[in-house]
């Protein structure tokens, strides 16, 4: 019985001390590319846009022009079945172009 609890008290300390050592421990994430940038409408992007993949297919996009970020939209939509409503769709597109589309362009 001694034994026993001399074994629980050292396997508890050991995890007790794993415990706070991970409180000290700092992990540098690398630069962000799974969010999504911060433009008006980006909530509306989120709540769109992260329920199948994360942002990243969409930060690895070059800069693209409205009417790209338009098909893109509509192709979720329609090939891949994302519940976008035909109200919702043109204000995705405006926050893509304005966080993701061609600069000097005026994204059109
Ligand atoms: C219903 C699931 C679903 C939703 C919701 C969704 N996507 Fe996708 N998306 C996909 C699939 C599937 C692919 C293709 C993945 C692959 O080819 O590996 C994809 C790929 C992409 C790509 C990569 C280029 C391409 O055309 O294949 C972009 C950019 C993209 N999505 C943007 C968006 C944006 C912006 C939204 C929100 C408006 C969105 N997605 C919402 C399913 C979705």
């Amino acid at each position: 019985m001694k034994r026993r609890l001399i074994v629980f008290t050292v396997l508890a300390s050991s995890f007790i001390a794993v415990q706070a050592d991970e409180k000290v421990v700092s992990i540098t994430l690398p630069a962000e590319t799974a969010v999504y940038r911060e433009a008006p409408g980006v909530e509306l992007v989120k709540g769109h846009c992260i329920t199948c993949h994360s942002a990243e297919y969409v930060n690895t996009q070059p800069p693209m022009p409205r009417k790209f970020w338009e098909g893109s939209v509509k192709k979720m939509k329609e090939k891949f079945g994302a519940p976008i409503a035909d109200n919702i769709a043109p204000m995705l597109a405006d926050y893509l172009t304005a966080a993701y589309g061609v600069k000097d362009a005026g994204g059109k």
